[in-house]
This record gives structure tokens, C-alpha cells and sequence, in this order.
């Protein structure tokens, strides 16, 4: 439990993003394209009108608040496992990780695991900007970089920076010709074996391999038991945020939990209070990261009811922002809906909160970058919850 509440409210952030951002090296211009789409009407308004009109039970409620029953995880890290670190290095690893911060977490543990594979040294990897999150931070802006290097020197090395005879390994470098040291055509949960044909002879030649694009680019099937146990001791024991990170995320969740008034002033952006503050709960809320944004409306090719503008301009970011590589462009929006490939829209969420039980006492936050059509759907859920 290190990461704790920081980490909880944390991973909410990047928590819903399965996106693949291909064009690594692009510039991020394509962010003001997120201005035009209008906002869209809701379609449910009777639905919803019954929904919120229904007080829940004190039975039901007590229900949905209590814990899950434990089941039977256990940790997949064996802490007995011998040291394994390999007499000598077959060179540098650097990886250049897009995605939000969650698809970065996830990579920095593959890659730790590609290094691994290899026999290779890593060098703390680079995060890229999200033109969705805009966020800048470093990885040691975020994470413990001490931690994270000393956590796992048993099983791998690990470099924040390349030696000097390296120091020409940049992204700006990658970015501006083809290089014989990028791999850059590591397929989506690429095998051990793929790692051991392709990036093995670059380092051998090079002794150094930069891999871009990295995220989601190795597979989880039939890794050895023990890449596998590397993947969990980064991810459960490795990666821990920076302190301030861990004080800030702790203070939150202190405000969202005992909301004072004050708190309520002050409340950026980020995190709005949308609710009574006369909720009865004290301590219990939740927290929705609706992920709703345009780039993700776009990306799921469904019909969110817009008619023709919406879309036209869904249409249009689907073009900027994935170059039209869309996978559900090939179904109709009845397949689509069938199928469950179409992000539930903020009135959606309301009706799926009322239905299980929750009432306009719930306190709720919305966590989230910039909900598509703030106006509407924030009020809709207001009325909801
Ligand atoms: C909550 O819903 C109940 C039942 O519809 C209603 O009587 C009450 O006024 C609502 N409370 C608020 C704060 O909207
Ligand atoms: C890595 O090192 C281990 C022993 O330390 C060896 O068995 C394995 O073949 C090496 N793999 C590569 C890719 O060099
Ligand atoms: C939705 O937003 C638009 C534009 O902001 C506004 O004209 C419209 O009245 C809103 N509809 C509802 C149901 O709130």
C-alpha cells in the first residue's frame, strides 16, 4: 500500500485511456482541433428524470459502500528470489514511452523486462508529451528515480543518463532521420523472441538501442515466470511517486473525503464538487474519471446523437489525430453499440449510478481533463447525483 491515495487518484487520471499514439515524433499542434465539436443533447431525459427521483434504501446503500469480498488475490512477487543480475551488460536500452501516465506505468515495467530479456542496461525512460494531458514532467518528476534504480538493482542496471560516448543518443536526434539505432518497428505485445532477433544484434553492433514507440509493445503470454515477477516487483515495489506527489495526493483525499467549506472555494479546475454538501455519508465519495474527451469520442467512431456536425467534426479528429486508423470505422453504430465499444457519455454514467443505487446525498468529483460538453452533461449528472 505505498502508493496509497496519492496513487489511487493518480492512476484515475490515465486510468481510461487505450490509446495509441502513433505518430510519436509529431509535433503536438493538433490540441486547439479540440475546440469544435458542440455540445452534444442528452437523449435520456426521461430516464433520467425517474432515475433521479428514486431514493434509494438504506440496505442498498450500505451495500454498494461496503468492501468487495477479498478475492484471493495474492502478491506475484516472490521476494525470495535469488539476485540475477547479469556479469556484464550488453549495452543501453532507452525507450521513449507515449500514452498517459498509466500506459507510461505500465511500459516503464516492460520495459524493465525487455531490459531484463536482453541482458541489457536501462536508461530511465523518457516521457513523452501527451497532446491530451500536456503534461511535461520527467519520469523523475513523478517517480522516485533512487527508489526505482535501488528497488531493482539485483535484477537489472539501470542509468539515468547514457555515459558520454552515448550522449548523441537524444529524441531530438531520432526525430530528425533515420536511424540504425531506433527500433521502431517493435509490433504491438511483441514476443520475447521478437526482442531477441531484432534488438539483441543492434546492441551487439551498436551497443546501444532506443526503442520508439515502446508502449503496450511487449506480450504478456507466455513470458518466462520470472520476467513476469520483474513486471510486478516494478510495478507493486519499484515505482513510487516523488514525496511531494505523495503529500499532494494524500492532502487531496483528505479534502475530498471531510469537504469544508473552504475546500469548496477553493476547488480548481481539476476537481469540482458537484453535489449537496449536505451528503450524509461523511468520508464516502466517488470519483468519476468520465475520459470523455473529444479525442475519444473520435476514436470509438460512435454516434453520439449530434446529427450531421458532430459528425463532420469527429470525422475531422479522427483524421488529425489517428490519421484515419480507426479499427470501429468499420462497423455501423448498431455493431458498435452492440458490441459495448462505445464510451458511455457523462448522462449514461448518471443513469448507470442512479441504477445501482446511488442518490442524490452521493457526493461525486469528476476527475478529469476537460469533460466534452462540460455545460450539459454537468449538469445532468448534478441532477443525478
Ligand atoms: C433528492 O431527491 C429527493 C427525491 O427525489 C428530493 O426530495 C430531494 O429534494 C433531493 N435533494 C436534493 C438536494 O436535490
Ligand atoms: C543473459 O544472461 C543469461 C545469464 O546471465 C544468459 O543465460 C542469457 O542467454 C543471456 N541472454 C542474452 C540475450 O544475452
Ligand atoms: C446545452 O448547452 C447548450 C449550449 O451551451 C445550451 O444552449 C442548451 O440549452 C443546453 N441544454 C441543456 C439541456 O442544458
Amino acid at each position: 500500500m505505498r502508493h496509497q491515495s496519492g496513487g489511487a487518484l493518480f492512476g484515475l487520471l490515465g486510468l481510461l485511456l487505450p490509446v495509441f499514439f502513433p505518430s510519436l515524433f509529431s509535433p503536438l499542434s493538433h490540441a486547439s482541433a479540440f475546440s469544435e465539436w458542440n455540445a452534444i443533447k442528452p437523449r435520456h431525459t426521461h430516464l433520467l428524470k425517474s432515475a433521479v427521483e428514486r431514493q434509494s434504501s438504506d440496505s442498498v446503500q450500505n451495500e454498494f459502500w461496503n468492501p468487495l469480498s477479498d478475492p484471493g488475490w495474492r502478491p506475484c512477487i516472490q521476494t525470495t528470489n535469488a539476485p540475477s543480475l547479469p556479469e556484464k551488460s550488453r549495452g543501453y536500452v532507452q525507450v521513449f514511452l507515449d500514452g498517459g501516465l498509466n500506459q507510461q506505468r505500465m511500459a516503464v515495467c516492460d520495459a524493465v523486462a525487455v531490459a531484463k530479456i536482453l541482458n541489457a542496461t536501462l536508461v530511465i525512460p523518457y516521457l513523452e508529451v501527451n497532446p491530451v494531458w500536456q503534461d511535461s514532467s520527467s519520469f523523475g518528476d513523478i517517480f522516485d528515480v533512487e527508489h526505482f534504480i535501488d528497488v531493482l538493482k539485483d535484477d537489472i542496471r539501470i542509468v539515468r543518463d547514457l555515459p558520454d560516448e552515448f550522449s548523441w543518443s537524444t529524441r531530438e536526434y531520432y526525430a530528425t532521420a533515420i536511424r540504425p539505432t531506433r527500433i521502431k518497428t517493435a509490433p504491438v505485445r511483441a514476443t520475447v523472441n521478437w526482442y531477441l532477433e531484432n534488438v539483441s544484434p543492434v546492441l551487439q553492433s551498436y551497443g546501444i538501442a532506443a526503442i520508439a514507440p515502446f508502449s503496450h509493445r511487449l506480450t504478456y503470454d507466455n513470458l518466462p515466470m520470472d520476467i513476469q515477477r520483474l513486471r510486478c516487483k516494478v510495478n507493486f515495489e519499484g515505482l513510487i511517486f516523488v514525496p511531494h506527489i505523495r503529500a499532494l495526493g494524500d492532502s487531496l483525499v483528505n479534502r475530498l473525503r471531510y469537504p469544508s467549506d473552504d475546500s469548496r472555494a477553493t476547488a480548481g479546475n481539476y476537481l469540482r464538487e458537484v453535489t449537496d454538501s449536505t451528503a450524509k455519508k461523511v468520508g464516502k465519495f466517488v470519483v468519476l474519471h468520465l475520459r470523455f474527451d473529444k479525442d475519444m469520442a473520435a476514436h470509438s467512431a460512435c454516434d453520439f446523437g449530434g446529427g450531421k456536425a458532430e459528425k463532420l467534426a469527429l470525422a475531422k479528429y479522427r483524421q488529425v489525430i489517428w490519421q484515419g486508423r480507426v479499427l470501429n470505422s468499420q462497423f455501423t453504430d448498431e455493431e458498435l453499440r452492440s458490441q459495448g465499444r462505445c464510451p458511455l457519455t457523462p448522462e449514461e454514467i448518471g443513469l448507470l449510478l442512479a441504477a445501482l443505487g446511488f442518490d442524490n446525498t452521493t457526493r461525486l468529483y469528476l476527475a478529469s481533463h476537460k469533460v466534452v460538453t462540460e455545460e450539459n452533461q454537468s449538469n445532468i449528472l448534478q441532477e443525478t447525483a
